[in-house]
């Protein structure tokens, strides 16, 4: 065999030794094998000199070539698995998990505080046999206000600024128009909550333009003020706490008569006087009275054979009473560092 191609197949050997030795983890290791086992590497360059050898010369240098190959092959494995290993070693100990750390918590979500105030309206009312309704947002005029005996024209109009969405459709401006939906369809008696979203041309630090309203109907043989008065005042026991009083006030709507306005104990100073309740000790919660015959005539059922009380509170409202909210804004703009303060 030629000294020349034995001498430097031999001195390849050894610096590729070296590279592999060199390479401290295992991309470092593959560049080093292509250089010199790669096809275009180092080695197969070698065997190129193998065309320029004397005949006898090339079997005895063939044999070299593999016999390198082969222990350079080997050598990269070891040195391969070694790097390999070596690296999943360091990896865990960088990546130690630290079981002491305190946890980072998992994050639930929870009712929005005017979902939770429906929820437990309705689970209190549920005791005294009363089902939810619910309607339309947009509403007809005629469900909205003239079946509710507000004709058009009629100055009880102006009290609720409304969204009209044509000429004969409104963005209901109450739930009452749920009142007349069951009227309408239901057999009676009857005890139904209508609840759901409403909407005024309204907006400042008390009022929003788009609101939630529930509101109670009960309609059954022999039905009076007592009955209206019972059920309002055994509502808020339960709602706010025991030892609120409730108070009625004389007042108007055209779909009740006679009507009243709904008064309780402020549950924040309990009747002393606070900034919640502008000092009177009283809180206004909502409208109440008895189904005006006027409703009963529109919906087709007889009078006074059926009668039936009606009162409606709004829902923020009562929120903002219940968790002493100062600003009833809060509710709708849905910022979770708000939120949260309810889970
Ligand atoms: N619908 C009335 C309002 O929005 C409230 C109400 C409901 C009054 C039921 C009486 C009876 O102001």
């Amino acid at each position: 065999m030629s000294q020349q191609a034995a001498s430097s197949l031999d001195q390849l050997k050894s610096q590729a030794a070296q590279a592999f030795e060199k390479a401290q983890n295992p991309q470092d290791l593959y560049q080093a094998k292509v250089q010199f086992l790669g096809k275009a590497g180092a080695i197969t360059d070698v065997m190129k000199l193998m065309a320029s050898l004397p005949k006898e010369e090339k079997p005895s240098f063939g044999k070299k070539v593999n016999e390198v190959k082969q222990f350079l092959e080997d050598l990269y494995s070891q040195r391969e698995a070694f790097l390999t290993e070596k690296e999943i070693q360091a990896k865990m100990e960088n990546e130690k998990l630290d079981l002491t750390l305190p946890g980072s918590g998992a994050f639930s979500g929870s009712l929005h505080p005017v979902q939770r105030v429906t929820d437990e309206i309705v689970q209190i009312l549920a005791r005294l046999g009363y089902s939810l309704r619910t309607g339309p947002l947009i509403e007809k005029d005629y469900y909205n206000f003239e079946a509710l005996n507000i004709p058009p024209d009629h100055p009880a109009r102006d009290m609720q600024d409304t969204f009209f969405v044509d000429q004969t459709h409104v963005l209901r401006t109450h739930t009452s128009p749920i009142q007349i939906h069951s009227l309408e369809n239901e057999e009676l008696p009857l005890r139904i909550l209508g609840t759901g979203g409403v909407f005024r041309c309204d907006s400042d630090i008390s009022h929003l333009p788009h609101f939630h309203q529930i509101e109670a109907l009960c309609v059954d043989e022999k039905i009076s003020m007592a009955d209206l008065k019972g059920t309002i005042s055994f509502f808020v026991r339960e709602f706010f706490g025991p030892g609120l009083k409730t108070r009625f006030r004389p007042s108007f709507f055209p779909f009740t008569e006679p009507s009243a306005e709904v008064d309780c104990s402020c549950p924040v100073c309990k009747g002393k006087g606070c900034s919640l309740c502008k000092h009177t000790g009283w809180i206004e919660i909502g409208g109440s009275g008895l189904v005006n015959p006027k409703v009963f005539e529109h919906a087709k059922i007889e009078y006074p054979k059926w009668q039936g009380f009606a009162f409606g509170f709004g829902i923020e409202r009562m929120a903002i009473i219940k968790y002493g909210i100062e600003d009833i804004r809060l509710l709708p703009e849905n910022d979770l560092r708000f939120l949260r303060q309810f889970t």
